[in-house]
């Protein structure tokens, strides 16, 4: 049956390969840029880490080729989460298709085989990370949403990555009655960026300091490779620090606060990573298992307490009434409590805004936002699919 009946919401398909993590959700979106409303209906990640675990970090031709193998398992999952996987016959483009994955062979056949059993689902749209990220690892999510754009004749919308970071604080656990107030100020804390933003409404970014060197997310891996813990790093550190404030453990050492008197709003990690790793070095086999954790924790109170700082000066310098914070080392529990302190201290009134569980770390629900955005603001139109490509670099406006 063909409706020609417009309707009110907006169903998107979203797709995330920009690391080691394959993520597909399906949300419906509906209202405006100033009061859009979303509903998740599906929502799957894999995670590779354990994979790249051995190598201390991600190697992208390894996370491309898991995502390949694995993306068309997680569509077929998604869509049955969201109760719109049907089978039937299968559109008749595959073969144009599966042109779009040439460079990702291991794809194809489950594809193949996905077509020969489903129908088109229903879906408006398909948004996808386009950047930052590793490249080798974009290009499987996006010639991937080509593919289902020619199979399925439907939109695609490329996303920033770091857009969704900061919109996926519009699904919360905290504050959900709370309603975001523009201009607000966003932390962007992730493995590959410390970014203070000036937020002037959905799709209207400012950036307004970032760091000069590593990313904070990067310092607490680095940290925790320094100190035995395997990748990632970022929730171990996290848990042995916590470990040792209530166990009252010493840290052998204090570390410095790099650039937490600048005058501005840049962050600096690499200094800090360095002076844990001449600690653990002059102190050698004579670290003992409550030296590291207290040496954690002390790690962990001089990386949180700059972007504290930074983001509390933001947040009164800029007068906003939002404060939100995303990336992954938004999950981190003392960054959420020492802000919501500081925070109180100057102005009860500010609402900080956290991402729902599960929703700090990458995921795809977070691209399906950013990109309802985006497709709003381009007038309800995708981009010409072959103008879409993978930048690792690519930055927020
Ligand atoms: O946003 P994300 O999942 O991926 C990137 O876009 O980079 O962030 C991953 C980063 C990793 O560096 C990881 O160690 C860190 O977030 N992370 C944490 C915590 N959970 C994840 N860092 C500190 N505390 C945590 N609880
Ligand atoms: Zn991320």
């Amino acid at each position: 049956m063909v409706c020609y009946c417009e309707r009110a919401m907006t169903r998107i398909l979203s797709i995330e390969t920009s690391c080691d993590e394959t993520a597909l959700s399906v949300i419906e979106a509906s209202g405006t840029l100033e009061s859009p409303e979303f509903q998740v209906l599906g929502n799957v990640i894999a995670s590779q880490a354990e994979l790249h675990a051995e190598f201390g970090g991600v190697f992208p031709n390894l996370a491309k080729r898991e995502h390949a193998k694995i993306i068309t398992h997680l569509l077929e999952t998604v869509l049955g989460e969201a109760k719109i996987l049907e089978e039937g016959k299968g559109s008749k483009k595959i073969d144009d298709a599966i042109r779009e994955l040439d460079r990702e062979p291991e794809a194809q056949e489950p594809l193949r085989d996905f077509v020969k059993k489903y129908t088109t689902p229903d879906i408006d749209i398909i948004c996808v990370t386009s950047g930052p990220g590793l490249e080798p690892a974009l290009w499987v999510g996006i010639n991937f949403a080509k593919a289902l754009s020619i199979l399925w004749d439907k939109p695609v919308v490329p996303v920033n990555h770091m857009e969704g970071h900061i919109s996926s604080v519009l699904i919360q656990e905290l504050n959900a009655s709370k309603k975001i107030e523009f201009p607000a100020i966003a932390l962007l804390v992730s493995g590959g960026h410390t970014e203070l933003h000036k937020v002037n409404g959905w799709n209207q970014y400012e950036l307004i300091g970032a760091t000069k060197d590593d990313a904070v997310g990067e310092a607490f891996d680095k940290v925790a490779r320094l100190l035995g813990l395997p990748y990632p790093g970022g929730p171990k550190i996290s848990t042995l620090a916590d470990e040792a404030r209530q166990k009252g453990f010493a840290s052998p050492v204090l570390l410095p606060r790099p650039m937490l008197h600048s005058h501005d709003y840049s962050f600096s990690y690499s200094g800090l990573k360095t002076a844990v790793l001449y600690a653990a070095r002059d102190l050698g086999d004579t670290m003992t298992e409550t030296m590291k954790a207290g040496l954690a924790a002390e790690f962990e109170n001089a990386a949180i307490e700059v972007l504290v700082k930074k983001t509390v000066r933001a947040a009164e310098e800029f007068q906003v009434r939002s404060i939100i914070v995303g990336g992954g080392v938004a999950a981190n529990t003392h960054l959420r409590s020492e802000l919501a302190s500081a925070v109180q201290k100057i102005d009860e009134s500010i609402t900080i805004f956290f991402p729902g569980k599960g929703l700090s770390t990458d995921n795809s629900v977070m691209i399906g936002l950013a990109g309802y955005f985006a497709y709003l603001k381009n007038d309800k139109q995708g981009a010409p699919i072959e103008n879409i490509r993978a930048n690792g670099n690519l930055k927020i406006n």
